[in-house]
């Protein structure tokens, strides 16, 4: 698979199986995924992967907090919770028609849709977990080099037929998590992404969403 196939084969997935990932291939990923270019070559992130009985216990802990009703407060503030507007918004309500309707679930119906909307925090049945953090004194250069990391990543899971899911939902409730991976307070959770092996049956896995053409993102001068 060259670059181009894998670009296009990824996609977010959101059910897996229960298989994890050998542990010499993870190495061998994530060591690949420390080719990703940064600003200054200052490398910021700082990715913890959970796996095994602490992901089980990691997500009793999440799993808690969140049905507390404890409010969203993520490590690098309201910016990671966004208010889309205008063509954003279109394309969030849009990317959420699909997922539902891939999922069979009626527009109307808000208990499935939260149900669904819960799984983030059980990882999507994921075995593994990648929580990237950085030195909260980084701003958006550093969160720039991290979501590019990420991209990097993803796509290497890809190629080696491992699925994941980037999820932004995993940084809005910091607080269990830090407390479970005893993360130091200058350092804060930006995203995470739950990945493991695709369960090709899960109708979740079904959504394929679309993008703007090239001519709507990109400007070429001559
Ligand atoms: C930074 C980032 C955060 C995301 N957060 C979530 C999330 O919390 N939950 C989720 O289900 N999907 C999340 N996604 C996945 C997007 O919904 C998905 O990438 C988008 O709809 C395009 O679909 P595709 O990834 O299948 O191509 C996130 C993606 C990115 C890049």
């Amino acid at each position: 698979m060259d670059v181009r196939e894998a670009l296009f084969a990824r996609q977010s997935t959101r059910a897996f199986l229960d298989k994890p990932v050998a542990p010499a291939l993870l190495t061998s990923i994530f060591e690949a995924a420390q080719q990703a270019p940064s600003n200054c070559n200052t490398q910021p992130w700082q990715t913890i992967i959970v796996s095994g009985c602490a992901r089980d216990e990691l997500e009793r802990a999440l799993a808690a907090h969140v049905a507390s009703g404890e409010s969203p407060a993520p490590d690098f503030g309201p910016s990671v919770l966004p208010a889309y507007a205008g063509v954003h918004r279109d394309r969030q309500y849009a990317a959420a028609a699909e997922l539902y309707t891939a999922m069979d679930i009626e527009r109307g119906d808000k208990l499935a849709r939260t149900r669904a909307s819960l799984r983030n925090w059980s990882f999507f049945g994921a075995p593994h977990v990648a929580l990237f953090t950085m030195d909260r004194s980084l701003g958006l250069m550093g969160a720039v080099d991290v979501g590019g990391y990420a991209h990097g990543l993803a796509l290497l899971l890809t190629v080696n037929g491992i699925g994941s899911c980037p999820q932004a939902s995993l940084g809005y409730f910091p607080a269990p998590i830090r407390e479970y991976l005893d993360i130091p307070d200058h350092m804060g959770i930006l995203f995470g992404m739950s990945f493991g092996y695709p369960d090709p049956h899960a109708l979740a896995n079904r959504v394929r969403t679309g993008r703007a053409t090239v001519l709507d993102a990109v400007r070429f001068v001559e």
